[in-house]
């Protein structure tokens, strides 16, 4: 992998898809924004452990190693970089890198290793692949805003580019695990994006209370009873910090067991005042 990325950076610039496979539409448009902006648009597919905590999806997370090597290609991507985890880690492997703060609440607060997990493996994947530009989606939203704090904070000279959340067309926010959903449960996973957006109306016609935004966006997702809440919150976008009055830039983010998923989501609102 490092020898076919100087090689590609001596030609023009190396971007990279960092993913867990199993792709979807989410995936393929981060891939075709690599594949219109690089020289050499690579893919890694790791199911990374560290990221998982005890009693999460490691081992049930879906697979189809054919299926996405076929899509990528596809999409005209020139590299599939797919490590086995004895490849990745050492049996004795002892670093790992912590962002502070940014990961502290929403899915940092439910999923404590969850975030280091995830900055390790980006770290590793940085050092590996030296790309210029990494491509990450905003369904993560958290996670791409860890992951520019830690390219800031390790001087990494590397450029993330934040690519919008693709939906299907019911709202619903692609994800991998909507692979874990019933037909009954898969047609409840519409509340979170129909609360976010009633939630971002109530910004728009003036409420600026913080609390009072995210115990209407608990209510509405509480009004579906296949769903329980884990968190709907309301933060500062930049830096995640819970707000009391809603300013400049809102984060409003969700997250949602329904049956055995637990499903992200989340709205950025932007006011004047
Ligand atoms: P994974 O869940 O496979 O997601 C890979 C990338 O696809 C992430 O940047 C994610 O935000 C983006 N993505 C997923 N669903 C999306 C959607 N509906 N719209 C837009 N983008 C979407 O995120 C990870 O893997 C891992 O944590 C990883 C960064 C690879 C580290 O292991």
């Amino acid at each position: 992998m490092r020898a076919e990325a100087a090689a590609g950076r001596a030609g023009g610039i190396v971007g990279l898809v960092p993913t867990m496979g199993f792709f979807h539409e989410g995936h393929l448009s981060l891939m075709r924004a690599a594949r219109a902006e690089c020289g050499l648009a690579v893919v890694s597919l790791f199911v990374n452990p560290t990221q998982f905590g005890p009693g999460e999806d490691l081992a049930a997370y879906p697979k189809d190693f054919d299926r996405d090597c076929a899509l990528a290609a596809a999409e005209g991507i020139d590299i599939m970089f797919a490590p086995e985890p004895g490849e990745v880690y050492a049996s004795d492997h002892a670093t790992f890198v912590n962002v502070e703060r940014i990961t502290a609440g929403l899915c940092g607060a439910s999923r404590p290793v969850h975030f280091r997990g995830v900055a390790t493996v980006v770290a590793k994947l940085f050092n590996i692949c030296r790309p210029r530009r990494a491509y990450f989606g905003l369904k993560d939203y958290q996670q791409a805003r860890a992951i520019e704090t830690m390219i800031r904070d390790l001087n990494f000279d590397v450029d993330l580019v934040r690519c919008p959340i693709v939906r299907e067309p019911d709202g619903v926010a692609m994800s991998s695990r909507n692979t874990y959903l019933s037909p009954e449960e898969r047609r409840a996973a519409p509340v979170l994006r129909r609360s976010l957006v009633a939630a971002g109306q109530g910004i728009e016609r003036g409420e600026r209370d913080a609390g009072a935004v995210a115990r209407q966006l608990c209510h509405a997702i509480e009004t579906e009873p296949l769903a329980r809440v884990d968190y709907a919150e309301v933060v500062d976008a930049d830096s995640l910090a819970p707000l009391t009055r809603i300013g400049r830039a809102a984060l409003l983010a969700v997250a949602v067991q329904i049956g055995r998923a637990r499903l992200i989501d989340n709205l950025v609102v932007e006011t004047a005042s």
